[in-house]
């Protein structure tokens, strides 16, 4: 069964073919970063406009990537929240028009439910049940995942998520968009332990997260540093970074650990843009070994998003026998779990 996977949630034109929930026949991804980064972040009405311009050459160089003519693709998936309406939108109508057009089912798709069934287009994928940490610009959260459309959410961000930290730290640091990548890769040049960043555990037997907390700490000591920069002269803005990404990371991980603890599963995954960190990603291999929980981490290309992960989750959607009819509407807010 090919299915047609299609993302427009936030600033990047997804689609991709995926043949039976976990074989990748192709994954295109239109970026809108050069047109967001002069604006230190994404600008909804631009994204929209670009998703538009962008929906059918996306669509038709993954059909053409994958080795197929329209008439191989037996449904379409596409994102329905949470995201950007607007944005979301566009790929909602292309695919209510695909499906008709076409005589093919429609699927709707939680955007996070992709997030961790990304993990299934990996060879190893990890048995059930297993804790999902799902990080990236929008969401951070923390899964009990007991099979497929089976999810109980064990924690949630309070404001910020991880990456949306990343994100604004990396503004404030003057480093451009999106903050993850240059703000990994400058702190390979810092210490983590320079500067001690608070790390906001909540309640004792809290599993969500809050980082706008740590956002504050930093953008502080940022401005005291730049104005006395000559007291601290053993400080760069590489320790600067590293000790903002060791002080988001440890809560991560921290929590990743007491989530298998409580749920006594044996394997995590790790999905969502921000799992692209090779910082988390090592710590978290570590952390797991130590305790004998296989972790199993999504491609860095299956981290950020892409349509790959949104017809995996359609996919499994179908086997259950449900579909959408054209009343399929964006939703900003979409609770998974
Ligand atoms: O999953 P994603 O593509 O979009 C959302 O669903 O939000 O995640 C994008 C986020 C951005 O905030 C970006 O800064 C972050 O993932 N990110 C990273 C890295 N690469 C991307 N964060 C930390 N380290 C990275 N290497
Ligand atoms: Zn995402």
């Amino acid at each position: 069964m090919n299915i047609l996977g299609i993302d427009t949630s936030c600033d990047d034109t997804c689609a991709a073919l995926v043949k039976d929930g976990n074989y990748l026949l192709s994954n295109i991804v239109n970026s809108q970063i050069l047109i967001h980064h002069k604006h230190g972040g994404v600008v909804p009405e631009l994204a929209s406009r670009e998703h538009i311009r962008n929906i059918v050459p996306v669509v038709r160089e993954s059909i053409r990537k994958a080795g197929l003519t329209i008439k191989d693709i037996d449904a379409i998936a596409v994102t329905v929240g949470p995201g950007l309406v607007g944005a979301l939108l566009v790929g909602i109508y292309f695919a209510k028009a695909f499906s008709y057009a076409n005589g093919i089912p429609l699927l709707g798709i939680n955007h996070l439910e992709g997030h961790i069934l990304s993990i299934f287009l990996e060879k190893t994928p990890p048995p059930f049940p297993f804790v999902a940490l799902t990080v990236s610009g929008g969401h951070t959260n923390i899964y009990h995942v007991r099979n497929f459309g089976d999810y109980t959410v064990l924690g949630q961000t309070r404001d910020d998520a991880a990456g949306e930290a990343f994100d604004k730290i990396a503004k404030l640091l003057n480093l451009g968009y999106p903050g993850g990548p240059v703000i990994e890769k400058l702190a390979q040049e810092g210490r983590s332990d320079a500067i001690n960043f608070p790390r906001a555990y909540l309640s004792k037997d809290s599993l969500d997260f809050s980082f706008s907390g740590l956002k504050t700490a930093v953008a502080l000591y940022f401005r005291s540093w730049r104005d006395h920069q000559a007291n601290e002269a053993n400080i760069s803005v590489a320790d600067i970074a590293a000790s903002f990404q060791s002080a988001v990371v440890d809560v991560l991980v921290d929590k990743a650990v007491a989530a298998v603890d409580r749920t006594g599963v044996k394997s995590v995954i790790l999905a969502g843009g921000v799992a692209r960190n090779s910082y988390l990603r090592n710590k978290m291999q570590d952390i797991m070994a130590e305790k004998g929980i296989d972790l199993f981490a999504s491609s860095p290309e299956f981290c950020t998003d892409n349509g790959a992960m949104i017809a995996v989750a359609g996919y499994h959607k179908s086997c259950r026998g449900e579909s959408e009819n054209l009343t399929l509407d964006a939703r900003s807010r979409f609770p998974l779990g």
